[in-house]
């Protein structure tokens, strides 16, 4: 079984392609959030595909995590492949710690860097065109590789940890759970057609149409699916996303 997350959708194509060559069904872990109870073969592995937040894990996956119930991944192979733009940081660390306080152990990690999708402080940007496309290419070679060592039930991390990863993991990733996962900031400009393809895509189901304009709730896990994939262009995120470019995994 391969419960993932994704808001622009690198994470949900790794969790579709790992299934196919691995023969194992998909979970989304919004639609199941508060279902700690899953039926698993004898044997079955466990995997976990999510987006890198901030140098961490988001918290949505955590939380996914820590409700489950400890029975399930006693025994079992358990592992994680994390989509990123360009590094892990300690997430893989934190990773390995969030299932040793249910007492699994975390068999086997990898990473694949994907097109990025965050624009939400100065300096950060979506890639551009030749990047992105390279990206794009390269990752179903790397796809390939993490599904035959995960059939052989490989141990072992492989992840690009990146630069000052302690400074970025201890220090920045709880600054952006406490400051940085918010909806107060997004609005949308009269651009907007009221296609609701942001209402439609929200992992959490935490926006509505009022008017034909978009409303966020409190959900909000700041994965930015309805600010890429909105055709008009419509939505911004305070000051931050002017100018910005955008992406979803084709
Ligand atoms: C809130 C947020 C924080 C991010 N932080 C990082 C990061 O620390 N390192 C990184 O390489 N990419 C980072 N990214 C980029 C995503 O991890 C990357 O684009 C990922 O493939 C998106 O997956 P998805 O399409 O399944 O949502 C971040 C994206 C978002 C939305």
């Amino acid at each position: 079984m391969i419960f993932y997350f994704s808001g622009t959708g690198n994470s949900k194509w790794i969790a579709q392609q790992l299934a196919v060559s691995m023969d194992d069904n998909t979970v989304f872990i919004p639609s199941v959030l508060d279902t700690p109870n899953f039926a698993l073969k004898k044997d079955e592995k466990i995997g976990f595909v999510f987006p890198i937040y901030s140098w961490g894990i988001p918290p949505i996956v955590l939380q996914f995590i820590a409700q489950l119930k400890d029975e399930l991944c006693e025994n079992r192979y358990l592992y994680f492949v994390c989509s990123c733009g360009d590094e892990t940081g300690l997430a893989p660390m934190q990773f390995i710690k969030s299932v040793e306080k249910k007492k699994w152990k975390c068999s086997a990690g990898f990473s694949v860097i994907m097109p990025n999708n965050y624009v939400l402080l100065p300096g950060f940007d979506v890639d551009s065109d030749e990047v992105m496309r390279k990206k794009l290419e390269e990752a179903p070679n790397r796809l390939q590789t993490i599904s035959s060592l995960l059939r052989e039930s490989y141990i072992g991390l492989d992840c690009t940890e990146g630069s000052y990863a302690y400074f970025k993991t201890k220090l920045i990733y709880p600054l952006f759970v406490k400051w940085g996962i918010s909806p107060q900031k997004f609005y949308s400009t009269d651009m907007c057609n009221g296609c609701r393809r942001c209402e439609k895509v929200c992992p959490t189901k935490n926006i509505v149409l009022v008017d034909k304009s978009p409303e966020w709730g409190r959900k909000c896990t700041s994965c930015l699916a309805c600010f890429h994939i909105c055709p008009m262009k419509a939505i911004g995120y305070g000051g931050a996303t002017k100018n910005k470019g955008r992406y979803f995994h084709p």
